[in-house]
């Protein structure tokens, strides 16, 4: 077990348990924070857009061509946005912190 730690849209800070074999998106989904990912992690719908803190963010796995697709097209791209159903979570990134992004 580890913990990813998320600020949502109000700026309020949650401590999540985060376990390897979930996803970012899985884990803020099941911690209560209300992102909609309504196609349930298909990398279709960005809806679980994240901006994702450094160093993190430069951890992570670069994003699949389909990603990088959806997340621009969001509106509310940076250079560190992800779509959270996108990245699994593993034990390096215990302590990885991220924002929720504007609603999509
Ligand atoms: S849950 Fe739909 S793109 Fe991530």
């Amino acid at each position: 077990m580890g913990t990813i730690i998320a600020t949502d849209r109000d700026g309020e800070v949650h401590r999540l348990a985060a376990r390897q074999g979930l996803t970012l998106m899985e884990i803020l989904r099941d911690g209560g924070l209300p992102i909609e990912a309504i196609c349930g992690g298909q990398c279709i719908c960005s809806t679980c857009h994240v901006y994702v803190d450094e160093p993190w963010a430069g951890q992570l796995e670069p994003r699949a061509a389909d990603e990088q697709v959806m997340v621009e097209d969001t509106g509310s791209y940076q250079d560190n946005s992800r779509l959270a159903c996108q990245v699994p979570y593993e034990e390096a990134l215990d302590g990885l912190s991220l924002t929720l992004a504007p609603e999509y």
